[in-house]
């Protein structure tokens, strides 16, 4: 694995309030998560994936185990390394409009920006999320996905070196949707970025590094994509095996597969194509 930045080593926690039903919340979850690596968290609902993201922020106390950023325990940390797009993600706004939002996050990063450099900056993040509003509209007037658009924009432009997202891209059209999963692995790659992503979308899970399975508070599975979707030595998938539905991509592939014989195993339509060409060429 990638250099590791969050450590989480043992870690439980209780459910608050329910002393009825002590089941923690968060049972011995033991997980790495690296520099420049995405981990797409899935889950059924109520596995603990809100829960395990909110713990990595410091929201809720450990009854066990401890986690660590780059060394330091995260209640040592200084703020600002770690970022959260939260459910539903208006909660975390501050500014008016899309332009006062944008620039107070710039102004926490560097007091001195000038008006001009403001200007820019803010734009970059408008565009980078495709939101194409006039930057002045209102937060009050902007819709569910462009609200989760500039959601979006402002934990980007945060500076933060671990973003989470809590299913933060189910609101997004199609289109969005691609694009920004193209950003994310140009911005790890780029800023050595360590991103989270809690999703039921498999769609996302063929842009991490790892995909890790939560279930009843428990880490039960933590692999790569490709063994995920496509499974090893002849073995059910994981991916199916848990009652996830494979992308059209995988789907497509096991198609071609069991149809004319062959063991691709791409996670992208190019790799798809391209493999597809190659066999056709070879039969030729
Ligand atoms: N503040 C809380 N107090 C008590 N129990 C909680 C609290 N928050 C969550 N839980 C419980 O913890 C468990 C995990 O919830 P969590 O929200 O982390 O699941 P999730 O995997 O994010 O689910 P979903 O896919 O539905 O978002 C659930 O059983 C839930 O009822
Ligand atoms: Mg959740």
């Amino acid at each position: 694995m990638a250099q590791p930045r969050i450590i989480l080593d043992n870690v439980c926690v209780a459910r608050v309030g329910r002393a009825d039903r002590p089941l923690p919340v968060l049972n011995h979850v033991s997980l790495a998560f690296g520099k420049r690596e995405i981990v797409a968290l899935v889950g059924h609902n109520g596995a603990g994936k809100t829960t395990l993201a909110r713990t990595i922020l410091g929201l809720y106390p450990l009854t066990e185990g401890c986690i660590t950023y780059e060394g330091t325990p995260i209640r040592e940390l200084s703020p600002g390394k770690i970022q959260m797009v939260f459910q539903p993600p208006s909660a975390q706004l501050i500014g008016q409009t899309i332009f006062e939002e944008l620039a107070l996050t710039a102004l926490q990063r560097n007091s001195a920006i000038t008006r001009a450099q403001l200007d820019v900056f803010v734009q970059h993040y408008a565009d980078m999320v495709q939101l194409t509003v006039p930057i002045e509209t209102s937060v009050y007037e902007l819709s569910g996905g462009q609200l989760q658009r500039l959601c979006i924009a402002q934990a980007l432009a945060s500076g933060a070196k671990v973003l989470l997202f809590d299913e933060s891209f189910a609101p997004l059209d199609d289109e969005a949707r691609t694009a920004l999963r193209k950003q994310l692995r140009t911005l790890a790659e780029r800023h050595a970025l360590t991103i989270v992503l809690i999703t039921h979308d498999m769609e996302d899970v063929l842009i991490a590094d790892r995909v890790v399975i939560l279930d009843a508070g428990e880490v039960r599975l933590a692999t790569d994509p490709q063994t995920f979707f496509y499974g090893e030595h002849g073995q059910t998938p994981r991916c199916a095996t848990w009652g996830f539905r494979p992308p059209y991509i995988v789907d497509a592939a096991l198609a071609a597969n069991h149809r004319f014989g062959l063991s691709m195993r791409p996670l992208s339509e190019e790799e798809l194509v391209e493999e597809l060409l190659h066999v056709y060429a070879l039969s030729h």
